[in-house]
C-alpha cells in the first residue's frame, strides 16, 4: 500500500492526533489481514497435564524441588523471564490503550492483541506448573513484584516512537521464545513456545506494515522514531527483580544476545523496509538515517566482541568441566 502524504505539509505539522486519523484506514487493513492469518489455538492443549500433582501447602501434595525440573538451568532462567514479561500485560494495555485509544479499528486491534497476548502468560504459566519446571513459590514473589512495580513505555510520549518500538520489540519477543525453545531440553516445552513465537511474528508483521505506512507517510519523524527507538532499545522486561544477572546468562547461552539482536531483529526489519535506502528525505530525516547506519556499524562491531568474550568463557569453562 502506498500512502500519499497528506494534510500536513511539513514534518512540524504532524501531531499524534493527527497521525492517528491517518493511519486508521491502514490499521484497519492490517487488523483484518492478521485475523486472516491468525488461527485459533488452545493453550491447555501444550499443558501436559498429565504430568501435574498437587503441591504442598493447603492440598498437601508434594514441595517443589529443583530435581523435579526437566528443563535446562538456561531454560529455566529464560522462562521466568519471559513469563514475567508477559505477566506484565496490564500495564501494556494501559500503555497502549491511553496512546492508540480504545475506539475504532485502532482500539479493536488493541483489545485483541491484549487477548492474544493473555493467552502467551497463560500457556507458559501452566507448562511450568504442570512439570514443575521452575520454584512456583519464587516465581508467584518476582510476579507480585514485577507486576507491583508496573511498566512505563520509554515511548509514551509519541505515537511514531512507540510503532517503531513495538516492530522490534515482537520480533525480540518472537525470538526470544523461540530460543528458549530450542534451549529448554523438552520438546514440549519448545512445541509450546514455538505456538506462542508463531503468534508474536504476526504481531511483528502488523507493527512493522504499520511502520512502513509511517515512513511514507511523515518520512523525517518517522525516520527520527526509529533512529531513536533502535540506539536507545531495552527489553520490555528490563525492569523485573535481577533482570540483569538472568539477561547475562541468557546472553551467554546464546538465547538473546548483541548478535541475535543485530542479526535477528534489527537488521530483518530495517531491511525489509529499506530503512537505511529510504530516499525523499529532509536534512532531519538524512541525519537520522546517518546516524542510524552509524549506530547499527557499530553495533555489530560490539557483537563481534561480545562474541569474542562468549567464545573465551564457554571455553574456560569447558576445560575447567574437563578438568572436574
Ligand atoms: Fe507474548
Ligand atoms: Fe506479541
Amino acid at each position: 500500500m502506498t500512502i500519499a502524504p497528506v494534510q500536513c505539509t511539513g514534518s512540524t505539522a504532524w501531531t499524534d492526533a493527527r497521525l492517528l486519523l491517518a493511519l486508521e484506514e491502514v490499521v484497519e487493513t492490517e487488523l483484518n489481514r492478521h485475523l486472516k492469518a491468525a488461527r485459533e489455538w488452545m493453550p491447555h492443549e501444550y499443558v501436559p497435564w498429565g504430568q501435574g500433582r498437587d503441591f504442598d501447602g493447603v492440598l498437601g501434595g508434594e514441595a517443589w524441588e529443583l530435581s523435579q525440573s526437566k528443563v535446562t538451568p538456561l531454560g529455566r532462567v529464560s522462562l521466568v523471564v519471559n513469563l514475567l514479561t508477559e505477566d506484565n500485560l496490564p500495564s501494556y494495555h494501559h500503555e497502549i490503550a491511553t496512546l492508540f485509544g480504545r475506539d475504532g479499528a485502532w482500539g479493536t486491534w488493541v483489545h485483541r492483541w491484549t487477548a492474544e497476548e493473555g493467552r502467551h502468560g497463560i500457556a507458559i504459566r501452566d507448562y511450568l506448573l504442570a512439570t514443575r519446571a521452575v520454584d512456583p513459590v519464587a516465581l508467584e514473589r518476582a510476579r507480585m513484584d514485577h507486576m507491583g512495580a508496573g511498566f512505563q513505555s520509554d515511548n509514551a510520549h509519541s505515537m511514531l516512537h512507540s510503532i517503531a518500538y513495538v516492530a522490534f520489540q515482537e520480533l525480540a519477543t518472537r525470538i526470544s521464545h523461540r530460543n528458549t525453545g530450542h534451549l529448554s531440553g523438552d520438546p514440549l516445552c519448545e512445541q509450546l513456545l514455538a505456538k506462542i513465537a508463531n503468534d508474536e511474528n504476526l504481531h511483528m508483521v502488523f507493527y512493522r506494515n504499520l511502520l512502513k505506512a509511517a515512513l511514507e507517510l511523515a518520512p523525517d519523524l518517522a525516520m527520527q522514531a526509529v533512529r531513536d527507538v533502535v540506539t536507545e532499545f531495552r527489553m520490555p522486561g528490563h525492569g523485573m527483580p535481577g533482570f540483569e544477572r538472568s539477561a547475562a546468562q541468557i546472553a551467554l547461552g546464546g538465547i538473546y544476545n548483541l548478535r541475535i539482536h543485530h542479526d535477528d531483529v534489527l537488521q530483518p526489519v530495517l531491511r525489509h523496509l529499506k530503512v537505511l535506502e529510504l530516499g525523499g528525505l529532509g536534512p532531519v530525516g538524512v541525519q537520522a538515517q546517518q546516524e542510524l547506519g552509524l549506530f547499527m556499524d557499530e553495533l555489530d562491531g560490539q557483537a563481534a566482541r561480545f562474541e569474542e568474550r562468549q567464545a573465551a568463557l564457554l571455553a574456560r569453562r569447558a576445560a575447567k568441566a574437563a578438568q572436574a
